[in-house]
Parts: structure tokens; sequence; C-alpha cells
């Protein structure tokens, strides 16, 4: 599945996204549901001080006391004593209102960033199960954004915006409510221009959708071209890589721009649109009101507090105009997230699995056909049998699909058609965990993790225990090495274990696979060439790891051969002879033969 194929199809099903989100929402429900509480008197309090405006202007301005009564009782007001009171009024608002925007934003921030976590999490767990194959196809950098930006845009923004609406919503909803107190002939002008001035909004949602996906794709290759210089940066200087790639990050960054100036040029006239509508509606608003004030049907009072709150209006209408045009950002993202949660790695346990308990007689491959790519086989018709505590060298023509069959083994990927099973059980039928757990590894280029050489053997089995690691220590020949370290086997590895040399890192590799004690043992042999001393150390280490064990090697080196119990040659896909080396150069013509003139032989002569 290629990532950056998939261009969330469904960002537009609101409800299907907001079904699949709502699982992550719900367990902060009741603090998200105070947030709103807290939400809505914030939004209302604009409504507040313009609807605050009517009596200063009629009884202040107009210096008349208020008379009211409560429960039959008449009291008055003197308008000195508003005069006072108001601008009281007005500051402790202000201080209210702080308050509660302060606890507005800490459980908006605390409830997004708690969804973002877990849908974070969630996302990871399936990216770690995801098959070897997905990783073929998808640029670190893809991977990156799809993971980790994507689920923040999504899960964060969705109670932002919540939050941002539910103020605004409420805000206008208040000082509509003052208009219509005000007047409610002004308050119906005034809204319908409102519900006028959305329309565009609704316009451009795909083309936010169509730069979403872009910037998507663009902050994808940029993260990959980071990594690819970060990674290989020993090439680049080497060959003065640097123009090359400093070229591919302008490009890249120019294209972000580009597409960001098409969004913003294709949808930018929407604001200033809503602007000129909702000028219309004021302009109409003053002419009418100018008639309602002459001919006596409203106070001057009732117009200020009217246009006050039609000013107001504006924050929130522009804001939930803006916030409009981000949820449809947000949808696309979550679209993106929700098609990364319906991946389904292809290698996974059928329902009735069995556990894989060591091996004890033989595994089989039977007509094994495999292709990566549809119709281009790479394995023909492979037929193989390895018996238990046998070890098989595999050799051939480069790119002949050597590491691809041992890749079959652990399962990385599925056959096409054929069979592999383990003592008569399809490799299918087992579970993929118990199956693994019978193999260890020790790849052509091996990976290690940022962590100190213990982590990194310990890796290979976690429960082992001291003695255990010691050996494997041992066995590895990697003691003399580790002693001559100021932090010894707690010595921090780099990223890439850089700080080892390559041979070094070969037998920390073969440690961790020692410590695993498995039964079947798979070993990509690095063909980078060893001085001699490096290359006799590294061979012991192997000679250990593979004692007793049932062995796929995969060898660059003659010691290794000669030290196999069976040759198999895979030429361009195929098994095209299989047996000792004596055996194999008593073949006249043969291709064992042939290797063995051409490479071996010379390493027969150095030694
Ligand atoms: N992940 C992959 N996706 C697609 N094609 C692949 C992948 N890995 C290998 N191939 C292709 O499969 C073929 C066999 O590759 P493989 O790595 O198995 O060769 P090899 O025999 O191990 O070669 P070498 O001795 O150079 O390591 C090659 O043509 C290669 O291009
Ligand atoms: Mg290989």
């Amino acid at each position: 599945m290629k990532l950056s194929t998939t261009t969330a199809k469904n960002s537009f099903k609101y409800g299907w996204l907001l079904s699949r989100i709502w699982p992550y929402i719900k367990p902060y429900m009741f603090r998200i549901i105070c947030g709103f509480l807290v939400a809505i008197p914030l939004g209302l309090l604009d409504g507040v001080t313009a609807f605050a405006l009517k009596p200063f202007m009629d009884y202040v301005v107009g210096k008349q006391d208020w008379v009211f009564h409560i429960l039959g009782h008449e009291f008055t007001l003197t308008w000195q004593a508003f005069a006072f009171i108001i601008p009281f009024g007005v500051i402790a608002f202000a201080g209210f209102q702080g308050v509660l925007r302060y606890l507005n934003d800490y459980i908006s921030a605390w409830t997004s960033q708690r969804i973002t976590n877990d849908v974070k999490m969630d996302l990871f767990h399936k990216l770690i199960y995801m098959d070897p194959q997905f990783f073929d196809e998808n640029s670190s950098g893809i991977i990156i954004t799809r993971y980790m930006s994507d689920p923040q845009t999504a899960s964060a923004g969705i109670v932002d915006q919540i939050k941002t609406i539910t103020t605004s919503l409420f805000g206008a909803l208040g000082l509509i409510a003052v208009m219509l107190y005000s007047s409610w002939k002004l308050a119906f002008i005034g809204v319908l221009v409102l519900c006028i001035a959305f329309i565009p909004v609704a316009l451009i949602r795909k083309r936010i959708k169509s730069a979403s996906n872009k910037n998507m794709v663009i902050g994808g290759n940029i993260t990959t071209n980071i990594n690819e210089t970060y990674n290989g940066n020993k090439v680049m200087t080497a060959y003065g890589l640097q123009n090359r790639q400093e070229q591919y990050f302008k490009n890249q960054i120019w294209d972000s721009f580009n597409v960001n100036m098409s969004l913003t040029k294709r949808a930018a006239w929407m604001s200033p649109l809503m602007y000129v509508i909702a000028s219309c509606g004021i302009a109409v608003v003053l002419g009418y009101g100018t008639h309602l004030i002459t001919s006596g049907e409203m106070t001057a009072g009732s117009f200020a507090s009217f246009v006050t709150s039609l000013l107001l209006l504006y924050k929130p209408v522009k804001t939930l105009g803006n916030t409009l045009t981000g949820i449809q950002n947000i949808f696309v993202a979550m679209g993106r997230v929700f098609e990364l949660f319906d991946l389904k790695p292809e290698i996974v346990d059928k329902a009735n699995a069995v556990e894989m308990k060591g091996l004890n007689d033989k595994i089989e491959l039977k007509n094994v056909w495999f292709e990566y790519v549809q119709n281009q086989p790479v394995l023909k018709n492979l037929t193989l049998t390895i018996n238990k505590d046998e070890t098989l060298a595999i050799v051939g023509n480069s790119g002949g699909g050597k590491s691809t069959l041992v890749n079959l083994l652990p399962r990385f990927y599925d056959i096409k058609s054929g069979s592999i099973t383990f003592d008569g059980t399809d490799i299918r039928d087992l579970t993929v965990k118990s199956l693994r757990a019978n193999i260890a590894m020790v790849f052509q280029d091996n990976f290690l993790f940022s962590g100190t050489i213990r982590e990194n053997i310990m890796m290979g089995n976690p429960e082992a225990t001291e003695e255990e690691l010691e050996l494997a220590i041992e066995s590895a020949h990697l003691q003399e090495m580790i002693a001559e370290l100021p932090d010894g086997i707690e010595t921090m590895l780099g990223e890439r274990g850089l700080t080892l040399s390559g041979g070094q890192r070969q037998r920390v590799a073969i440690a961790r696979a020692m410590i695993k004690k498995a039964p079947i043992v798979i070993l990509d042999e690095a063909t980078s060439a060893l001085d001699n001393k490096s290359e006799a150390i590294v061979q012991k280490a192997l000679d250990n790891l593979i004692k007793d064990k049932t062995v796929f090697v995969i060898a660059h080196r003659l010691s290794t051969i000669k030290n196999a119990d069976r040759i198999a040659v895979i030429n361009e896909g195929e098994l095209v002879e299989l047996g000792n080396h004596e055996e194999l150069m008593a073949i006249p013509n043969g291709q064992y033969k042939a290797l063995y003139e051409m490479q071996f032989k010379k390493q027969e002569a150095l030694i």
C-alpha cells in the first residue's frame, strides 16, 4: 500500500469521520463538556458589554433615573449611581472573562493533547506491525508526516476548533439576542445578511482538500530529503552532492510555497467577500435604524446597543468563517489518519494457527514462487529441503534472490504459490510470533538501535541471564573490544551504531542472535572484505553461533561454504545445483564450479 497515492477519499464524510474519532474523544467527554460550559459564558460576555450600553446611553447620557419593580416594591437607581457602577462593572467583567479564558485554554489544551497522544500511540502500534513490504514501498518522510503530524492536526485540531466554535457561536448568539432585544426588525436583517455571507465557505472545500493533500506529500518529501542528507552525509560529502540535495530542498520548499499561494489565491477572497456582504447589511441597518429612531420606534440607547452588537458580531462571525476552513483541513487530516487505521497487514495469524515449538525434523520448500512486483518472479519454482541441524550455504549471482529466499522463512513476505513447511506444518498455519521466536537473524547490514551495547545485545532475549550475556559476548569475540571501551558494555551507540566498525557491528549482531538461542539461524554474510585477523574473529564468532543449529547462510567466504553441509546455488531465482563442495565441483561445466573458479579460488590462494 503506497501511502502517497492514498488521498483521504473519505474527508467529506463528516459523520463517518466523527464516528471514527468518537472513541478517542469519549474518555475525555466530561472535561470537554466542562470546557464547553466555560466557553458558553465566555462567548456570551461580549453580548453583556453591548447590552450594558443601552442603560448607559438611555439613563446616564440621557440623565434619567431607572425605576423598576421587584415583588410589587418600587426601586429607584439614580443615573449618577449608574455612571459609577458601569465602569467598575466593565473591569469586573474583564477580570471574570480572563479567568474563564484561562480555564478554557487549559482544559482544551489538556484534552486535545491527550486525544492526540492516544491517536498517535494507536497509530504507532499499527505502524510497528505493518509488513516489511509496507516499509519497502513508503519513504521515511511520508511515514513520519502521516504518522506524526496528521494525528496532531486531526485530534488536537478538533478540540481546538470545537472550543473556538462554541465560544464564537455563543458569542454570536448572545450578540444576536441583544440585537433582537433592541429591535427584532433590525436583527432580522442582520442575521439574514450573515447567512448569505457564509455561502462562499461551502464552495472551497475541495480546494482545501487538494491543497492539504499536496502539502502532506511535499512535507513528507522534505522529511525524506532531510533523512537522506543525514544518513547519506558521507556519500554526499564524498561526491560533492550538497548542491543536488540543496536543489531538491529548494524545489520542495518552492512547491510548498506555490501550493499554499494557489490556495490563498483561490480561497482568500472568501473572507473579504464575507466582509463586503456584511457591510451591505450594516449599511441597510444604519439607514433603517435612523428611520426607526426618528420615527420614535427605538431609543438611541437601544440603537447604540444594537450597532455595538452588530460590530462585535464581526469577530465571532469571522472566526467562525475561518474555523470552517480550518475544520475542512482537520477533516482531511482525519480522513488520512483513519485511512492508516484501516490498513491491514497481510501477514497475520490464521484463526487456528498453532505455536511453533522448536524444529524437530526438517524445513521444506516446495515449488515456491515469489514476486515483489506482480508478474516479475524473483524465485521460480524453488524446491529445497533442509534437515534439522544442517548448515546450508546459499551462493549465486548478485540479485539472484538469496536474501529474498531467507526473508521468506520468518515470513517477512508471503509466497505466491507452493509451500514452506516446518516439520510438516505450513508456515501460514504457525503463529507469526512463535515462528519468528524460533529464528535468529544476522543481516547483511546490521542495524543497531540507539542505546547501550548491553541493550542492543539483550534485545535478542530480554530474559537472558547475566551468564548468558557473558557467554554471548565471549562467543561473539566481543570481550576484547568491550574491555577497551571506557564505559564497557554500557557504552552508548549512536543512532545507527556509527561508533562501531562494520566488523564490530556485525559481531554485536551475532551476539544478539546468539543470546536468542533460536534453533534456526539465518545469516546474510557481509560481503565487505575484512582484514584477515578480523575475518578470522568474525568467522569464529559465526562458528559459535551456528553450532548445533539449523542454519541458512548466504555465503561470500570460502571458509563458510566449505564448512557447510550442503551448498545451494541460486541463479536468477532458480535452484540450479545442490550438494556439498566436492559433489558440486564434480559437475562438468557446473555453475558452482564456475563461481568457485571466479570468486573463491582467489580467497583460497590468499589463505
Ligand atoms: N523489497 C524489495 N522490493 C522489490 N524488489 C526487491 C526487493 N528486494 C529485492 N528485490 C529484487 O529482487 C531480486 C532479488 O534480490 P535479492 O536481494 O534477493 O538478491 P540477492 O541474491 O540477495 O543479491 P546479493 O547477493 O547482491 O545480496 C532483485 O532483482 C531485487 O531487485
Ligand atoms: Mg542479498
